[in-house]
């Protein structure tokens, strides 16, 4: 029987070709609640794919993947299915969009790959086994000046309800005059935290399929990963905050504007 990593891997690499054969090419573009979040067709050949190769092998697991949903067994097992994270970059033709999946076990990630075809970008990470970029293990940044980080972050298409709105904690880390990046893609965010291109990333309102897999990328590279209360992380919460560990307190002070 073919292994977990095997079917992960069979399937990202399965949906990275799909992703690379359209892109930049023609294709259907739809949308889904507001206007400017979109779904190609190449969404759903991308799911598609993947949802297919992981059948084959483990047919009773649980997935959890964005455009079908929730395709229920009782199983402890769920696939976490992004098939392409960064759609409004992928219609575009923005090179920065990846396809996304993780496998969870009890609600906690034991493997992950997020897989940018464009950029010829592999991340994977096993639990307790470290996180790898093409095969090469990564870590996160070193960095401990928080006056020098390089950040990211990321926008909803709808706002969350929020005493605290998403504009106004964006513009107080600008106002310490940090660069602070918007990619348009979590799970890549998330990646390149773990690889140490960044310091930290931060978002309101990400979805388990945007995250799972980066999750594990950052703590398997050595990163930490809470909620706006400092709090463990859970795939299911509604707010990352991903650090290198050791600008996170200072990252939550200006979240919780406490600075
Ligand atoms: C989106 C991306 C983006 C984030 C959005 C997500 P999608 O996922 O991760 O960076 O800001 O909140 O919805 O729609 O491209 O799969
Ligand atoms: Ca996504
Ligand atoms: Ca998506």
């Amino acid at each position: 029987m073919a292994t977990f990593k095997e079917v992960l891997l069979e399937a990202t690499r399965e949906a990275g070709s799909i992703i690379q054969e359209y892109f930049q090419g023609s294709f259907k573009v739809g949308n889904k609640e507001g206007i400017n979040n979109l779904v190609t067709e190449v969404d759903t050949r991308a799911e598609t794919k993947i949802i297919e190769v992981i059948q084959k092998h483990y047919p009773d697991h649980f997935i959890i993947s964005e455009e079908v949903g929730e395709l229920s067994t009782d199983s402890a097992y769920k696939w976490i299915i992004d098939p392409i994270d960064g759609t409004v970059n992928f219609a575009h033709g923005i090179p920065i969009c990846c396809v996304s999946i993780a496998l969870i076990k009890d609600d906690a990630p034991i493997m992950g790959a997020v897989y940018n075809p464009m950029m010829n970008e592999l991340f994977f990470a096993e639990k307790g086994k470290g996180a790898f970029l093409n095969d090469v293990p990564i870590s996160v940044s070193a960095k401990s000046d928080f006056r020098k980080a390089c950040l990211v972050t990321g926008f909803p298409y709808k706002w969350p309800d929020s005493t605290e709105h998403p504009i106004k904690v964006f513009e107080r880390f600008i106002l310490q005059g940090l660069p602070v990046r918007r990619l348009g893609s979590a799970a890549i965010d998330l990646c390149w935290v773990a690889c140490g291109r960044f310091d930290g990333f931060w978002e309101y309102n990400l979805s388990p399929w945007d995250i799972a897999a980066g999750y594990l990328l950052v703590e398997e590279a050595g990163g930490k990963i809470t909620n706006f209360n400092g709090d463990p992380y859970s795939v299911f919460d509604r707010q990352t905050l991903a650090t290198n560990g050791l600008i996170h307190d200072e990252m939550l002070d200006i979240i919780k504007n406490k600075k």
